[in-house]
């Protein structure tokens, strides 16, 4: 498909300020950056380079780039968003939103280090946008209007990143892809995490987004469960195990899986993908109707909430011992009213 002529082109570099290396991982580097502007303007950013050893094989690096330009106009609040694709020396990077927050596994760890369990409603909840931001990218069109056909391949806690501010985002998109390409190509390269697998991904056959919704849901039983029940000794047991081991009896294992729920498991954890959920939609659906239908379920604010007291960025006894978000969020309108219950008197008193 032609590109529109340009009614005119502005030329302008752009210079980043890397300030802090955020996390390393096997493919590349994340840091935490400044992006310079015109007249001291800047803008935090998040940038990420890829490893030497990957930007010097050839088809990795066209993937890489191929991808990055997908996910390009990936725009949702679920979805970390890209910004820029860079080149300086010979060597690309990936310039993204900056998340203040933490990944899945930091978040998972913070709560076992605190003794605690998550309330099964912001589990729930976390899966729930989860499943969003897939259904948005799997439906997701390109310029010529045909379905881009974009499947994440990599969901999995360390790619969920949650903000302070209680937003959900799926990050790790373009490289996931090309990670996919990798492991369809040449087997032999171990990548992607086997315990988050899809069986049909686990067996190195051809996936598509179903793929993704079987993931969601081992990410979501973690949540609830404070472990994976796939994770085995070795990337082989971990694979072996998503193909074939029983399904743990989760309802026995955490009584706070309501019947709705476990059927919500069971159909995103079917192995035969014919018998799983056919769409993110669905699974979103079904989610959202758990912590929903009976009334005021968690939001963005509530785990906001609950993020800042669990990393002690509020004081456990501002929550008030709410354990539950539905809790929460009736303290904090209690103590709205109390407020403005006082400040009237005041004002009245005045
Ligand atoms: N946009 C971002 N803002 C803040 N931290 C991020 C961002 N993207 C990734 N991270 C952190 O860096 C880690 C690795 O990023 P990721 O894109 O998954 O790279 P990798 O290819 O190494 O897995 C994430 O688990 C998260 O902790
Ligand atoms: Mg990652």
């Amino acid at each position: 498909m032609p590109v529109m002529a340009p009614l005119f082109t502005i030329q302008d570099g752009f210079t980043y300020e890397v300030t802090r290396k955020i996390a390393e991982g096997g493919m590349g580097i994340v840091y935490e950056a400044a992006q310079l502007g015109a007249r001291g303007f800047r803008k935090r950013v998040a940038l990420k380079t890829i490893r030497e050893r990957f930007a010097r094989q050839k088809m990795f690096m066209d993937n890489f780039i191929g991808e990055a330009k997908l996910v390009a106009d990936l725009i949702h609040t679920n979805i970390v968003q890209t910004y820029h694709l860079g080149e300086a020396d010979g060597l690309c990077f990936i310039t993204m939103e900056y998340i203040n927050g933490v990944n899945l596994e930091q978040f998972r760890r913070q709560l076992e280090s605190k003794g605690r369990q998550l309330p099964k409603e912001m589990a729930v909840f976390i899966a729930s946008r989860i499943a969003r931001g897939l259904a948005y990218a799997h439906a997701k069109r390109g310029p010529d209007g045909k379905p881009l056909g974009i499947v994440h391949r990599d969901v999995n806690p360390k790619n969920v990143m949650i903000a302070f501010e209680g937003d959900v985002k799926l990050t790790d998109f373009g490289v996931a892809k090309a990670r996919g390409y990798l492991t369809d190509r040449e087997g032999e390269v171990a990548v992607g995490k086997p315990a988050y697998m899809s069986p049909e991904q686990a067996d190195f056959r051809v996936t598509d987004k179903r793929s993704d919704l079987f993931s969601t849901g081992v990410v979501l039983l973690e949540l609830l469960l404070g472990h994976n029940p796939f994770r085995g000794g070795s990337s082989e047991e971990s694979r072996r195990n998503v193909i074939e081991k029983p399904l743990p009896p989760f309802q026995a294992m955490d009584p706070r899986i309501d019947d709705d729920l476990a059927r919500i498991l069971a159909k995103a954890l079917e192995r035969d993908p014919l018998r799983r959920y056919q769409s993110a939609d669905d699974l979103r659906d079904d989610l959202e109707w758990n912590i929903y239908h009976k009334g005021l379920g968690p939001t963005n604010e509530t785990l906001g909430r609950y993020m800042r007291e669990l990393f002690g960025q509020i004081p456990p006894e501002a929550i008030n011992g709410a354990r539950g978000s539905t809790k929460l969020l009736e303290n904090t309108a209690r103590t709205r009213a109390g407020r403005r219950g006082r400040g009237s008197r005041g004002l009245s008193a005045a």
